[in-house]
């Protein structure tokens, strides 16, 4: 059995609520004592209603939440970095393995920039490359394993429909070449017809550039369509992993009997019928 690409242990994430007066201020635990394994070149969903810890479990891998408690190792069998505990270089070297993809292509393009120096912008950031040939050399590459049409390299975001703007979007997060992405809602601002051509990019990347890839979402049929793995996260806990076939097809905890249950939905508002339920103790199957 080969390590994890992504071991947590015992997690947990506080944010002070409101003022402190006397003593410690109030804690929100927004990822509260989850473990879990990331096994190397899986396609690992998270799931759970808004609010339940999804996005700041995302983000504590990438080192942009505060870790308050536990520890996230990263081992690619040649690097290994704890997540909480790096220092500014570790911390730059960290950014060469580990990157998001983000919700909103439109949020995360410069309109004032071309595709071309939008995708280059990492590479030239971590200095990955030694001349402009160079870098234009790794930007055409990943644009083409994203299906860019290199003519497009010259224009600006605004030409671009919005599924191409994600796939910019991606050739820019992947233009580093990354090992280990987290993916936020990446599908859940584009139109359903273009979903699915953006997911099926998505698992090609993933064999194509080895990638193991975090994907949250709140829509178990993306999730069930693509992943390999699934995590059911419930206030900010772990109640539920395992294989994605597996784990839909019997459910243990009453959470993700509920959100199956509510698939396929027509109603909006489906997560205010979510009840509450009793928090059980974690128990993700490690290794
Ligand atoms: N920077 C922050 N400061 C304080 N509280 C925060 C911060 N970030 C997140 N939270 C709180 O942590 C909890 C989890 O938020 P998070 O964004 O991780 O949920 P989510 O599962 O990604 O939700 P959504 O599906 O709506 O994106 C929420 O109660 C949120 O208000
Ligand atoms: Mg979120």
């Amino acid at each position: 059995m080969t390590r994890p690409l992504v071991s947590i242990e015992n997690l947990t994430v506080a944010y002070p609520l409101g003022r402190r007066i006397l003593g410690d201020a109030d804690m929100l635990k927004a990822v509260n004592n989850v473990s879990l394994d990331i096994p190397r070149g899986g396609f690992v969903g998270l799931v759970g209603e808004s609010g339940s810890g999804k996005t700041t479990l995302g983000r504590a891998i990438l080192k942009a939440a505060p870790i308050t408690g536990g520890q996230i190792i990263y081992d690619n069998g040649t690097d290994q970095f704890d997540v909480g505990a790096m220092s500014k270089r570790q911390e730059k070297a960290y950014r060469k393995h580990a990157q998001l993809i983000f919700q909103d292509p439109y949020a995360a393009l410069s309109p004032r920039m071309t595709v071309r120096d939008i995708i280059a912008e990492p590479i030239e950031l971590l200095g990955l490359t030694k001349s402009r040939a160079e870098t234009d050399e790794m930007v055409r590459d990943i644009a083409s394993k994203c299906r860019l049409n290199l003519e497009h390299l010259r224009r600006y975001p605004h030409a671009f429909s919005g599924g191409q703007r994600q796939r910019i979007s991606i050739a820019r997060t992947l233009a580093a070449r990354p090992k280990f992405v987290v993916a936020d809602e990446c599908v859940a601002a584009l139109d359903v017809s273009i979903q699915a051509d953006i997911l099926n990019l998505l698992k090609s990347l993933q064999r194509d550039l080895d990638l193991t890839i975090l994907f949250i979402s709140h829509d178990l049929s993306v999730v069930a369509h693509v992943c390999d793995h699934v995590a059911v996260i419930y206030l900010g806990e772990i109640v539920e992993a395992g294989p994605t076939r597996q784990l839909f097809a019997n459910p243990q905890h009453d959470y993700t009997k509920t959100l199956l249950a509510a698939i396929p939905s027509l109603d909006p508002d489906r997560k205010s019928r979510i009840p509450a339920f009793e928090r059980g103790r974690v128990d993700v199957t490690k290794g």
